[in-house]
C-alpha cells in the first residue's frame, strides 16, 4: 500500500517529481509505474517500488495502482489516441480506491482551442470531472527548455526562426518549476482539491520577444518570420516528418518524437490567442518565483532536449 502512484515515473517530469518527493516521502509510501521499468532500475535498486504500467493496458494499471491514495497521471504521448488511455487509467483509478488524481494538462484548455494536445486535455479533464474522484489538473505552459533547445537553437544556427504563430503570447515554462509545483500538490492534496492551476513562465512573450532573447544569448541574429499553417506543415513534409503521432515512428533528430500535426496545431493556437495566459500560481505552490525563459535559455544553451540535466 503506497500514498502517492506515479504513472509515467520514467519520462523526464516524472523523474524530477520523483527525486522532489523523496525529500520528504518514505520510500514505502512511493510506487512508480511505468511502461519500460527497465528505465528506473536505479530507484528499483533503492528499494522504491517499480510496477509496470501501460495505459492501453487496464490489467497492468490495475495492479499498479491497487490500494494507493493519490495518483499522479502524467499524461500519455500517444495524441489524438490518448483520451481512451486516460480513461483506462481513471477507471484503473476508481476500482483500485485512489481518492485523488493529479494530471498534467496544458494551459489554454478550451473547447475551440485547435491544438490536437488541448482537445486530448479537454476531454481528459471533462472525464475527471465525471469520474467522481478528487482532482487537480496542472495545466502546464509550453517547456522553456522545448523553446530553447528545439525551437531557438536551431534558429540561432540558421538565422531565421518561422513559425505559425503570427503575434500570438505565451508564458512557457521551466521544467523545474513545473516539477516543483506538481511535487508541492502532491505532498498535500487535500489543499489542492479542485484546483485548476495554470503552471506558467512569469512573462507573457510572443515570438518576436522569444526570438530576441535568443538572438541575446546565442549572440547571433534570429529574425522572426510568421508564416502560415500550411508553409508550416509543408516545411515538416519537407523534412520527413510524420504527419500522425506513432510510439514507433523514429526519434528525431532533437531526441524527441513529433509529429507535425501536433505541431502545427500547436502553433496555430499560439496565433490565435489560446496559449496567452499568465498565472501566480508557481508562486502560490511553491513559494518560489519561476524562472524565467532567459534563465532557462542560458543554462541549457546548445544542450539537446533529451539530454538536459535535471537541476530539481
Ligand atoms: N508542457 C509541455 O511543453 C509538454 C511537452 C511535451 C509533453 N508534454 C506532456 O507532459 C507529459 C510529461 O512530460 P515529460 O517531459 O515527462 O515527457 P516524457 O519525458 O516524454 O515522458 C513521457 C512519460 O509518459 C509515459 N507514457 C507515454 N505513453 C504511455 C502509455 N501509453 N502508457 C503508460 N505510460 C506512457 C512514458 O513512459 P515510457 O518511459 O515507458 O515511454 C514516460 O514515462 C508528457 O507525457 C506529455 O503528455 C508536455
Amino acid at each position: 500500500m503506497s500514498r502517492i502512484v506515479i504513472s509515467g515515473a520514467s519520462g523526464d517530469l516524472g523523474r524530477r517529481v520523483t527525486k522532489l518527493l523523496l525529500k520528504n516521502t518514505a520510500h514505502e509510501d512511493l510506487t512508480l509505474v511505468t511502461r519500460t521499468p527497465g528505465k528506473l532500475s536505479d530507484r528499483a535498486a533503492q528499494g522504491i517500488r517499480v510496477l509496470q504500467g501501460e495505459y492501453q493496458d487496464r490489467e497492468s494499471l490495475d495492479a499498479a495502482y491497487l490500494g494507493a491514495e493519490t495518483l499522479f497521471l502524467i499524461s500519455g504521448l500517444n495524441l489524438g489516441r490518448r483520451i481512451a488511455e486516460h480513461r483506462n487509467a481513471i477507471a484503473a483509478a476508481q476500482r483500485a480506491g485512489i481518492r485523488h488524481i493529479v494530471y498534467t494538462s496544458v494551459s489554454g484548455v478550451q473547447p475551440n482551442n485547435p491544438a490536437m494536445s488541448a482537445k486530448d486535455h479537454y476531454q481528459t479533464e471533462l472525464d475527471l470531472r465525471a469520474s467522481g474522484l478528487k482532482f487537480t489538473f496542472l495545466r502546464n505552459a509550453l517547456y522553456s527548455e522545448i523553446v530553447s533547445s528545439i525551437q531557438i537553437a536551431p534558429a540561432a544556427a540558421s538565422g531565421r526562426l518561422e513559425m505559425a504563430t503570427g503575434s500570438g503570447s505565451l508564458a512557457p515554462a521551466a521544467k523545474a518549476d513545473v516539477a516543483r509545483a506538481a511535487a508541492a500538490v502532491l505532498q498535500d492534496p487535500q489543499e489542492h482539491e479542485g484546483a485548476v492551476y495554470e503552471i506558467t513562465g512569469p512573462q507573457l512573450l510572443n515570438y518576436e520577444d522569444i526570438a530576441r532573447i535568443g538572438a541575446e544569448i546565442y549572440d547571433s541574429p534570429i529574425a522572426y518570420t510568421p508564416v502560415t499553417p500550411e508553409e508550416r506543415q509543408a516545411f515538416f513534409d519537407s523534412i520527413g516528418m510524420p504527419r500522425t503521432y506513432d510510439p514507433n515512428m523514429p526519434l528525431n533528430p532533437d531526441g524527441h518524437l513529433w509529429a507535425s500535426d501536433e505541431l502545427v496545431t500547436a502553433d496555430m493556437a499560439v496565433a490565435q490567442g489560446y496559449q496567452a495566459v499568465l498565472s501566480q500560481h508557481v508562486k502560490q505552490i511553491t513559494g518560489q518565483e519561476p524562472e524565467t525563459l532567459r534563465s532557462v535559455m542560458e543554462r541549457v544553451k546548445s544542450t539537446r532536449y533529451d539530454l538536459i540535466e535535471e537541476t530539481v
